[in-house]
């Protein structure tokens, strides 16, 4: 999937994309099965909240077929690629859950502040890609984005680790009233299999969840080959370590796997 000129002049501009539905609820449905096995497993790589609900499930492409061929999925990898104009790894993959009733707060940060302060990433040459798992809504915890952010570079920003079950390189009170002041906040919402693209340096953050509502987003954090981290502090599985160029999948690979999935439990 490539991106048009009016996209890609959209995505310098305002520091994000959002494509809605991109993933038919078939491909999707799969996918949020295997999340919710993922969730229930003992993993060390899923983190949970205080409350003992799921926050997150790290690098499930490495241990799961259908997160798999969605980290090689042209629809994501393309995009990206077209944008930083050469071939992309994997340098994180989280299965964000935003549980219903217990899904907690993510502060308002920029993902390349982390990449760069915990993983020595050299430039802001990476970014994520996400998709909708669940109909994201209003009510239950969407991304709220800072539009126009990224233009401000890597901001100073104080090491959380306390508020939740997830540290966090996080931006003062009046650091985010400025930028607000400048370009708003936006949250995209929309049907499963909808997918969100944002900059490195764009600010973004989310509320809790107190509706009955889950709100599961995949996040693929795609670094530019020439940008290999330099000096990983983070367990492999957070940040990644093989450089190696993702390949993709035939476009319609997760549609097969979810059918020859489907089958074989009927
Ligand atoms: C993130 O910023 O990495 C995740 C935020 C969210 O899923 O709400
Ligand atoms: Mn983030």
């Amino acid at each position: 999937m490539k991106l048009t000129a009016e996209q890609l002049a959209k995505f310098e501009e305002e520091g994000y994309i959002f494509l809605p539905e991109c993933f038919s609820p078939e491909e999707v449905e799969v996918l949020r099965t295997e999340a919710e096995g993922i969730y229930h497993s003992d993993r060390k790589e899923v983190w949970r909240e205080k409350s003992g609900a799921p926050r997150t499930a790290f690098a499930a492409h490495t241990y799961n077929e259908a997160f798999r061929i969605l980290g090689a999925h042209p629809r994501l990898i393309e995009p990206v690629e077209q944008f930083f104009g050469e071939q992309l790894y994997m340098h994180q993959y989280k299965i964000n859950a935003k549980a219903a009733f217990d899904g907690e707060v993510w502060q308002w940060h920029q993902d390349y502040g982390t990449w760069a302060r915990d993983d020595g990433m050299p430039d802001p040459r990476a970014m994520n890609i996400s998709v909708f798992i669940d109909e994201v809504m209003p009510i239950n915890g969407p991304l709220m984005l800072i539009p126009r952010s990224h233009k401000h570079g890597t901001l100073a920003a104080g090491h959380d680790k306390q508020t939740t079950s997830y540290p966090l390189w996080t931006l003062e009170h009046d650091t985010v009233s400025r930028l607000v002041d400048e370009g708003g906040i936006v949250a995209p919402t929309g049907k499963p299999g909808s997918v969100l693209m944002f900059h490195g340096n764009l600010v973004h953050g989310s509320a809790g969840n107190i509706t009955p509502y889950p709100r599961k987003i995949v996040y693929l954090t795609l670094n530019s080959v020439s940008n290999y981290i330099r000096k990983p502090t983070r367990p492999e599985w957070i940040a990644h370590q093989d450089f190696a160029p993702i390949q993709t999948v035939p476009d319609d690979a997760l549609l097969d796997y979810a059918r020859s999935h489907r089958l074989a439990a009927e």
